[in-house]
């Protein structure tokens, strides 16, 4: 039998039923994604004015957008419309040769050895974040993760102590941050875009004057870093692509890493018998002398990660721009179509997953090995060529934290509390995440 190719059509739907769609597609994807999946199958197309929105769902469909053969679709295009005025090329901002150039750059700020010198910076630093949290009932674990990882990012990206500028710069980035995904995408006076947009030049300002210092200095954080890094012809990068880069790494890892903390902790507080798991293999490793080789050689503590991340991605979709006609399905798509594929909803598709509503780290084990029945089945760090660069950076850090906290204490919600989360535009709890700390 042959597959006849057609031109995919788009749904027809009543204004008020493509508000509600647009609604629930901001607060809810999985659910969304679950509902029009069952409604129309895997591929949607959707008319929003002249846009054309194409859902495709299912682990083919990542396979498809992420290995991107042929550059059919375009990360640029698609997040230049997303967050491209608070965070113009950023590396995920980019395409093809452009792209590859700088993200070969930017890998000397993730080499091995860099590595390491941000393990020893960071150790100290979360064994203090960590203190003092037993006998705390209801203490508000999101916002507690985001100070923490935003304290770490000023030490360990910029190597300094922010001092007099401290609030500056925190506000500075948290409402660059904020108005990355503004509900009202106009920059007026007063509106959050229009903060974003002043909010950033303060960062340009504030990173531009150290440019030259770092180039010729020792640092080994990881803006002294992408200063000195050079291709084989001894080109690097211009100023105002230092600044780009660093404003985006900030933003890419902080909010993505608090979100992954705080559902970890959470289905470990739900799951009390874990905690006692990760305990018994955090005590065969050695603390005191802790190596980026070390902290990579957990097993069960990577299944609980992945497990979190399978549940809560904090990125729950992935947008891309068609840049020319494709077939997919037996359905032709148009150029210039905003196409989604959803990490979330994926993660949650029983062909994939046994029980997917269950918290199950041992699905990742030998045994049962879930993750290995599609190579894009899991893609909460999407794939190809944009695979997040920062992804051993933050496992790194996550398990730093986790260790630390369970080394000092054990931590519970009460019986029957289930964390409400909002899924855009990353994943968080919509109360905070009360928790209770009790003393080990
Ligand atoms: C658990 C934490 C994290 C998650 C879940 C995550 C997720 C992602 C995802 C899904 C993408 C790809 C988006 C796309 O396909 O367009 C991405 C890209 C990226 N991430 Fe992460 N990220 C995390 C932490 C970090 C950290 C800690 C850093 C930096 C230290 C970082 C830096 C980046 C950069 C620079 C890109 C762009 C890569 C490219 O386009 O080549 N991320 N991340």
């Amino acid at each position: 039998m042959t597959n006849v190719t057609k031109p995919l059509e788009p749904i027809q739907t009543g204004l008020l039923k493509s508000m509600r769609y647009m609604k629930r597609s901001y607060n809810n994807p999985l659910e969304h994604g679950q509902d029009l999946r069952r409604e129309y199958g895997n591929v949607v197309m959707q008319k929003a004015g002249k846009m054309r929105i194409v859902h495709l769902f299912g682990a083919d469909a990542h396979k498809l957008c992420l290995l991107n053969q042929n550059q059919t679709f375009s990360n640029k295009k698609a997040w230049d419309m997303i967050i491209g005025r608070v965070f113009p090329n950023g590396l995920m901002l980019r395409d093809g040769d452009d792209h590859r150039y700088h993200r070969r750059l930017m890998q000397a700020g993730f080499k091995s050895k860099a590595m390491q010198g941000y393990l020893a910076q960071m150790i100290p630093q979360v064994k203090t974040a960590v203190e003092g949290w037993a006998g705390q009932n209801e203490k508000l674990i999101y916002p507690t993760f985001k100070q923490m990882t935003l304290d770490l990012a000023a030490s360990i990206f910029l190597g300094m102590n922010l001092g007099d500028d401290a609030d500056k710069i925190n506000n500075a980035f948290e409402t660059t941050v904020a108005a990355s995904m503004p509900r009202i995408p106009f920059a007026f006076p007063g509106t959050l875009l229009w903060r974003g947009i002043k909010a950033r030049q303060t960062m340009c300002d504030f990173f531009l004057p150290m440019i030259e210092q770092r180039r010729s200095g020792e640092g080994q954080d990881l803006f002294s870093l992408l200063c000195k890094a050079t291709d084989e012809d001894g080109n690097g990068y211009t100023d105002q692509e230092i600044v780009d880069h660093m404003i985006f790494l900030m933003m890419a890892a902080h909010d993505t890493t608090t979100s992954t903390l705080t559902s970890m902790v959470y289905a470990l507080a739900k799951n009390p018998q874990w905690q006692e798991r990760l305990l018994a293999e955090m005590d065969t490793l050695d603390l005191d002398d802790l190596t980026t080789d070390a902290l990579g050689s957990t097993t069960e503590t990577d299944w609980v990660i992945k497990e979190s991340l399978r549940m809560y991605p904090p990125l729950s979709t992935l947008p891309k721009m068609s840049n020319t006609e494709f077939e997919y399905e037996g359905h032709l798509i148009p150029a210039g179509a905003l196409v989604i594929t959803y990490p979330i909803h994926t993660h949650y598709m029983s062909e994939y997953w046994d029980n997917p509503e269950t918290f199950d780290p041992t699905r990742f084990g030998p045994e049962k090995a879930e993750h290995k029945r599609h190579n894009y089945s899991w893609v909460p760090f999407s794939g190809g060529a944009h695979m997040c660069i920062g992804l051993h950076f933050a496992n790194m850090q996550i398990k730093l934290v986790l260790f630390e906290m369970l080394k000092n204490y054990s931590w519970h919600v009460p019986e029957g509390y289930e964390m409400p989360v909002q899924q855009s535009p990353i994943s968080k709890p919509k109360d905070d995440l009360p928790m209770t700390f009790v003393a080990r």
